[in-house]
């Protein structure tokens, strides 16, 4: 052999070593980062406004593989892809962009540092904590009341009308927000045209005190002072919370608190309470939605304050069949509604059969408005608060009052309209005719006048026809638009009109 060539495999098997070694150390390394990372680790994470919210993690190491879940506001979601490699770890939880949630963490000593990067909250970056499965495991059950008619609160006798936080701020509503809007709705003529409660929707909620009252986060420093301001606009103010444990944002919810919560809010003067389900699925049964809605119907009752309930829990259960009796006023009947033409119309078009189940103190709510929040068309909104008028809906404007365009005024305070909404005579619109895109739907009116919709959802505008008789009627003797507000030539057998792509002709007929 050359010299030359045992200096190059002296080399070589030294290099081969060195890798050798290299590797192990690694492994090493890796096998003992695995084994530090797997188990139960609790982040806690500051919202800022005084209160935290927690994200739990377990992770399941396998080679350079992680499974297991986070569970996010309380509710688990399976690790996707996960990984560990070195020291790092990565985990990701959601298939599609919208709700995909990331977490890349590092040991730091005993504890596990995480960085969460989530689609709809500021990022959370910590050190999370060992925690055990207990943890995550939802109170037990508490026993639920039989079953008994709450009486009729004896409000609400048209559906409701006012403002809620939600479409617009979500969880950035405060106080000054709140205050600027009862401002806003009587300067903009909102209570003029009839909109009276201001609700406060999720996330004013701090923690509870000592005795367990619930008290409000920093963004709302004094609930009683902020009712008093809005009661002295000659308006009404309403709050939320949920049967569950924690909001639907993952706030202090109601559970185990229902008497308590239900005298807080009387005592400091608010008027309207929507209650969600949300966290409550991990504690009851589906059996169990009723009692649970009465236990809060009671407790409202009994505080002896005029507090309208809402009910909130998406149409589970066919609510419309029993809400009333758990005390209700309203209830949605839907998941949540969004600022696009395609959500607001799927849910709007598909409460055509279950209208007869609204009535006088007890509506259907096919959730809050999106006008004026600037994801549809003038023509899509006319056509959402025309329905949602046919349909005696509740009418909770959803966005910010205090900027509203002269278009969105216009469609929010159609007085012609609301006045549909709002009929004494609570008459459930009926669904005329539906050929394609095309859809017909009327609804006769306490002074014997009748009210009809041609809504025309293609993507093209559309001639649009109804005959007298189709409504019932022989004839006309008035027909007024009530979006152009005029009245229009009378017609001997039918009305024709052409209606624009996503648009709506409502027209009131008197015989
Ligand atoms: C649920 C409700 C919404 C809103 C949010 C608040 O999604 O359906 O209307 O109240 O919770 O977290």
């Amino acid at each position: 052999m050359k010299p030359a060539h045992v200096q190059f495999m002296l080399r070589h098997s030294g290099q081969v070593l060195i890798s050798a070694i290299a590797a192990l150390l690694l492994l090493g390394s890796a096998a003992c980062t695995q084994s530090h990372v797997g188990g139960f680790w609790v982040l806690n994470v500051s919202r800022g406004d005084g209160t935290d919210y927690k994200t739990f993690f377990e992770l399941k190491p396998s080679g350079h593989q992680v499974g297991g879940s986070v569970w996010i506001d309380y509710y688990p979601q399976t690790i996707t892809e996960g990984s560990v490699s070195g020291d790092k770890l990565h985990v990701v939880v959601g298939r599609n962009p919208q709700d995909r949630v990331t977490a890349d963490g590092a040991m730091e000593g005993d504890r596990l540092h995480l960085h969460i990067h989530f689609p709809d909250r500021p990022d959370a970056d910590g050190l999370a904590e060992r925690t055990t499965p207990q943890a995550v495991a939802p109170p037990a059950r508490l026993p639920v009341p039989q079953l008994h008619d709450v009486r009729d609160n004896g409000l609400a006798r048209t559906p409701p009308m006012g403002w809620n936080s939600w479409n617009k701020f979500a969880g950035k509503v405060d106080d000054a927000a709140v205050r600027g809007m009862a401002d806003a709705m009587v300067a903009s003529g909102m209570k003029a045209a009839g909109y009276t409660y201001v609700n406060i929707d999720d996330t004013w909620q701090g923690d509870r005190d000592a005795q367990g009252n619930i008290t409000s986060n920093r963004k709302f420093p004094d609930m009683k002072a902020l009712a008093d301001y809005v009661h002295s606009k000659g308006l009404k103010i309403g709050i939320y919370s949920s049967p569950g444990p924690q909001t639907c944002a993952g706030y202090e919810g109601s559970y185990g608190h229902e008497e308590q919560d239900a005298k807080t809010y009387a005592a400091w003067g608010y008027d309207y309470l929507k209650y969600d389900w949300c966290s409550a699925d991990r504690v009851y049964k589906p059996a169990d939605l009723q009692p649970v809605y009465q236990k809060m119907g009671d407790a409202l009752l009994a505080t002896g304050r005029p507090i309208v309930f809402s009910l909130c829990e998406y149409g589970m259960g066919d609510v419309w069949k029993w809400g009333a009796k758990v005390g209700g006023n309203l209830w949605r009947t839907t998941g949540d509604i969004d600022d696009t033409w395609k959500g607001m119309e799927q849910i709007g078009f598909r409460q055509f059969d279950i209208a007869s189940y609204a009535q006088v103190g007890h509506w259907n709510d096919p959730d809050m408005l999106e006008i004026g929040n600037g994801g549809m068309t003038a023509d899509e909104y006319r056509t959402h608060m025309s329905l949602w008028s046919l349909l005696a809906a509740p009418l909770l404007a959803g966005n910010d009052l205090r900027t509203m365009t002269p278009e969105t005024k216009s469609i929010l305070m159609n007085k012609e309209v609301i006045a549909i909404d709002q009929d004494p005579a609570a008459t459930p619109v009926k669904k005329i005719s539906e050929q394609g895109a095309l859809v017909v739907a009327a609804r006769p009116l306490h002074d014997g006048s009748t009210v009809v919709g041609l809504f025309n959802r293609g993507d093209a505008p559309a001639i649009m026809t109804v005959s007298w008789s189709a409504l019932g009627l022989h004839g006309a003797s008035s027909v007024r638009d009530l979006w152009a507000h005029k009245e229009l030539a009378k017609t001997a057998d039918s009305f024709a009109a052409e209606v624009p792509s996503h648009g709506v002709v409502l027209i009131k007929v008197k015989r």
